[in-house]
C-alpha cells in the first residue's frame, strides 16, 4: 500500500495574509467547512496574535471544524502562544504552530540573536505550548537557507521538548527540487529522535518550484505537505494544494504515495476561494484553470475522441469539474434546479434551495439560458454573504460625453431607515460610489475594482469585484447582474456590508479582551 501523506492547508493563514487576499470571518468559516469536506488533515486558520480579527476567526473556525486538526500560527513568544491557545482551545483537534528563523541571515539581521539564543527560544516556546496543547508544530523559518547541521540540532531539541511535527520551510522559494529533497533526507538521517515527530515541508513559489520542491520532499520522506488552494500566499504564493494532490494521485505509479483528499471537491473549493478573495485563477493554471481540460487543437480533439487518454492524464470528473453542460432556462422547474445544484456539489437545505431558486427565476427572466457557471455564481455568493447593514433599494446613474456623471442611490439600513443621496463624479461608477459613501457617512478607500462576465454571450451576467480599505484593513464585495453598473453598485454595497459587519464584531467587548488586541503583533 502507498505511504499516506498528511495535507496541511494554510489558505486561511499564509494565503490570506497575501496582499489582496483578505477574507472576513464569515468567508473564513465557509472556506474552513469546504476544506474539511475536501479532507485536509490540518487547516491553519490564522495567526491569532496578529489582530483581534484573526483571533476571532481562528476561534470561529475552531468551533465549526470537527474532523481536521485546526492550527494557529504563533511566533516563539509566550504572548503569541497565549493568544493562539485562546483561539484554539475550543477545537476538537487543536495544534499550536510556533516558529522562529534559523538561517544566518535571519538570525543576524532580523532577530539579532545568536544560534544558541534561537535554540533556547525555540525550546522554551515548544515547552510553553506543550503545557496547554498536546499537538505542537515547530517551524524553522528559512530552513532551506539554514545550516543543515543546525537544523538537525534544533529539531532534536524541540522534539525532546515535545514537538509533534517539525517543519522545513522554503520560506523564500529559493530551493531546487533535488537540493530540497536532499535537505529533507539529511534532516531525517541527521536528527536522532526524528522518528518521534512528523516531518513537514512548506514551500513558496518564488521560482515557480513550490510544487516540484514539495513533491521532491515527499519522495525523500516528508510526511506532511503544507500548501494552499489556488497557490495563494505571500509574494508568488505557496505550493498549490490541487497540484500537489493531483501529482500524488496521477503519479502514484512512480511515487507510491497517497493522501486522504477527496479530489472531487477540488474544483468547488478552488472556486469558493477565488470568489471570496476576489483573486481570479489564471486560465492556464494547472488542474483548476479554465483551460486545464480544454482541448482546442484539432489534432488533440481527434485523439480525444478516439481515446481520452491520448491527451488527458487525469479526468475533469476526478477534480469535480461539472461536465454536464445542459442549460437551464425560465421553464425549468425546482426539481431540475435542485438536481443541478447537487451535481455541482452544493448541499443546501430546503430554505436555501428556495432562495436560490427564486434568484434563478429572476435571472432566467433576464437571460435566455442559465449555465452552471451562473448557478455557481448565485449560490456561492449567497453562502458567504454577511448580514446586510445596507440593502440596495434603487439607483439612477446619468452619464455621457457632454454631461457630468450624476448618481442617486437609495439604501435601506437594517433599522429600516431609508437613506438617499445624490452625488456627481468622474464617470458613472465614481458618482455611484460617492453617493453610497454619502449615505453611509464613512470614508472608505477604493483599493481595486474589476469587472468581468460569468459566461460568454450578449446577455451574460456581469460580475464585479470591489476591494475597499479603511485604516489599513481590507474588505471585498462581489456583485452580479446582467447590468454591469448594477453589478458594480451591488459589489460596493457588499464590500461596505462586510466592513460594517466586521467592524461591529471586532468592536464588541468579547473580541477586544484578547491579549493580542492590546499587544498588536505583526504578521509573519
Ligand atoms: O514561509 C514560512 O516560513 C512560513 C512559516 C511561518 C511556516 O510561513
Ligand atoms: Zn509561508
Amino acid at each position: 500500500m502507498s505511504r499516506m501523506i498528511k495535507i496541511f492547508d494554510t489558505t486561511l493563514r499564509d494565503g490570506e495574509q497575501a496582499p489582496g487576499c483578505s477574507m472576513n470571518l464569515q468567508e473564513k468559516v465557509e472556506v474552513a467547512k469546504r476544506l474539511e469536506l475536501l479532507g485536509v488533515d490540518v487547516m491553519e486558520a490564522g495567526f491569532p496574535a496578529a489582530s483581534p480579527g484573526d483571533l476571532a476567526a481562528v476561534k470561529a473556525v475552531s468551533a465549526v471544524v470537527r474532523n481536521s486538526a485546526v492550527a494557529g500560527l504563533c511566533r516563539a513568544l509566550d504572548k503569541d502562544i497565549d493568544a493562539g491557545w485562546e483561539a484554539l482551545s475550543g477545537a476538537v483537534r487543536p495544534r499550536i504552530h510556533t516558529f522562529i528563523a534559523t538561517s544566518a541571515i535571519h538570525m543576524e539581521h532580523k532577530l539579532k540573536m545568536s544560534p544558541d539564543q534561537v535554540m533556547e527560544r525555540a525550546v522554551a516556546a515548544v515547552k510553553y505550548a506543550k503545557k496547554v496543547c498536546e499537538d505542537v508544530e515547530f517551524s524553522a523559518e528559512d530552513a532551506s537557507r539554514s545550516d543543515p547541521a543546525f537544523l538537525c540540532r534544533i529539531f532534536e531539541a524541540v522534539i525532546n521538548a515535545g514537538a509533534t511535527v517539525v517543519n522545513i520551510p522554503d520560506t523564500v522559494g529559493y530551493a531546487m527540487p533535488d537540493e530540497f529533497g536532499r535537505l529533507v533526507r539529511a534532516v531525517i538521517e541527521g536528527t536522532p529522535n526524528i522518528h518521534r515527530a512528523l516531518v513537514s515541508v512548506h514551500c513558496h513559489n518564488d521560482l515557480g518550484l513550490g510544487v516540484a520542491n514539495t513533491l521532491a520532499a515527499a519522495a525523500a520522506g516528508a510526511g506532511q505537505l503544507e500548501c494552499t488552494i489556488n497557490g495563494l500566499g505571500e509574494r508568488a504564493g505557496n505550493a498549490s494544494l490541487e497540484e500537489i494532490v493531483m501529482g500524488l494521485r496521477t503519479r502514484r505509479d512512480l511515487l507510491d504515495l497517497d493522501c486522504g483528499i477527496d479530489t472531487t471537491q477540488i474544483y468547488n473549493t478552488s472556486r469558493l476561494v477565488s470568489q471570496v478573495t476576489g483573486v481570479k485563477v489564471q486560465v492556464n493554471k494547472a488542474v483548476v484553470g479554465e483551460n486545464a481540460f480544454a482541448h482546442e487543437a484539432g489534432i488533440h480533439q481527434h485523439g480525444m475522441m478516439a481515446n481520452r487518454e491520448t491527451y488527458e492524464i487525469m479526468t475533469p470528473e476526478s477534480i469535480g469539474l461539472p461536465t454536464n453542460r445542459m442549460v437551464l432556462g425560465k421553464h425549468s422547474g425546482r426539481h431540475a434546479f435542485e438536481d443541478r445544484l447537487k451535481d455541482l456539489g452544493f448541499a443546501l437545505d430546503a430554505k436555501e434551495v428556495d432562495e436560490a431558486f427564486a434568484e434563478f427565476k429572476t435571472l432566467a427572466d433576464k437571460k435566455k439560458t442559465v449555465s452552471d457557471r451562473d448557478i455557481e455564481a448565485l449560490v456561492r455568493g449567497a453562502a458567504v454573504a454577511v448580514p446586510e447593514t445596507y440593502r440596495l433599494d434603487r439607483w439612477v446613474v446619468n452619464s455621457g460625453s457632454s454631461l457630468t456623471a450624476t448618481s442617486t442611490i437609495r439604501l435601506i439600513r437594517k433599522d429600516g431607515a431609508v437613506l438617499e443621496k445624490v452625488a456627481i463624479g468622474d464617470g458613472p461608477i465614481d458618482a455611484a460610489f460617492k453617493a453610497i459613501d454619502a449615505v453611509i457617512g464613512r470614508e472608505v478607500e477604493l483599493e481595486d475594482f474589476e469587472l468581468g462576465s460569468v459566461t460568454a454571450g450578449e446577455d451574460a451576467q456581469g460580475e464585479a469585484i470591489v476591494k475597499i480599505m479603511r485604516d489599513g484593513r481590507r474588505w471585498n464585495g462581489r456583485g452580479l447582474s446582467t447590468d454591469i453598473i448594477e453589478a458594480t453598485i451591488k459589489a460596493y454595497v457588499a464590500a461596505i456590508n462586510a466592513m460594517e459587519w466586521e467592524l461591529a464584531a471586532t468592536e464588541s467587548p468579547a473580541a477586544t479582551e484578547s491579549p493580542a488586541a492590546t499587544e498588536g503583533a505583526a504578521h509573519a
